[in-house]
């Protein structure tokens, strides 16, 4: 076993299942990937089919989903992405919130990955001396449970930090070897991370900000449109909701209005 081809069939068995669970819609260019993702995890495991690992699956429940969802997201991502949300948060937003004695500050990234962009709030926050827990409270999920991992032990290589200032590294990261660097120990703790499917799993905490930056885009419409409802409950009136700047919420009855602060397009709740 190691190097079989997935069938059609055991593909799409798979896409269905794992787009059931996750929301995460596979298109057939990604056969290739499941295919020797799932063959790595049947080496391991000692059996022999795609057949036979799906029952398998099947069987152990969410243990074993677990596993193929950590083989099959997207976890692109990087410090600093997309800056103008950034500047449009820390220059107009939360200085607004903070005028109003608004505080503290419930943020949320939903799809956060390994921690980049929990992290650039964090040392963003710190540099405008609101990195305390009076003014701001920084929670981040994923439903991938190895990003997960890899954003608690904040250890990064070099190509997360192609749109960081040289400043920030200095400042804020240790290098340890030619190419990883372990982030500073107060940002590290700052951010709350946890294990949230946002197509399963609900809350019932509230936030007045919240960050889904290019985790929808791999969801179909009808899910899209429920995870979008969820943000909206779970978030305060005159809240903030940020998608990446190439996503939309035009075609939605979310809710939500539409505003430009700065250079960033951002959707609030009244
Ligand atoms: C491309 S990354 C985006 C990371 C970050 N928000 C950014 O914009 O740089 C998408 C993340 O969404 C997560 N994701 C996909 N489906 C999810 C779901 N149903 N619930 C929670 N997270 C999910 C993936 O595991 C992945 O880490």
């Amino acid at each position: 076993m190691g190097n079989e081809k997935i069938s059609s069939e055991e593909f799409q068995k798979f896409a269905e299942l794992i787009h059931r669970i996750s929301g995460i819609y596979l298109k057939e260019s990604k056969k290739t990937l499941l295919s020797n993702r799932l063959s790595k995890r049947m080496k391991d495991l000692e059996l022999n089919s795609f057949n036979d690992y799906y029952d398998y699956v099947i069987s152990k429940d969410k243990e074993e989903i677990i596993e193929v969802i950590n083989g099959i997201s997207t976890n692109e991502t990087y410090f600093f992405r997309h800056n103008p949300h950034f500047i449009a948060l820390f220059d107009v937003i939360i200085p607004e919130f903070i005028s109003r004695s608004h505080f503290p500050l419930n943020i949320w990234c939903a799809g956060c990955s390994s921690g980049e962009e929990p992290y650039t709030i964090a040392m963003l926050a710190k540099e405008r001396g609101y990195l305390n827990r009076k003014y701001i409270r920084i929670d981040a999920s994923d439903i991938n449970t190895e990003v997960l991992n890899l954003a608690t032990h904040g250890i990064y290589d070099n190509k997360k930090f192609r749109e960081t200032e040289p400043g920030y590294i200095k400042k804020y990261f240790k290098q340890l070897n030619d190419k990883n660097y372990l982030i500073d120990e107060e940002i590290r703790r700052s951010v709350n991370f946890f294990r949230f499917n946002l197509i399963h799993d609900s809350t019932d905490k509230k936030y007045d900000i919240i960050f889904c930056r290019n985790v929808m885009i791999y969801f179909d419409r009808e899910d899209q449109n429920k995870v979008v409802a969820n943000f909206f409950k779970a978030l305060n009136p005159e809240g903030y909701f940020f998608l990446g700047h190439a996503e939309s919420l035009y075609f939605m009855d979310s809710g939500f209005k539409f505003k430009k602060v700065q250079d960033a397009p951002v959707y609030y709740k009244e």
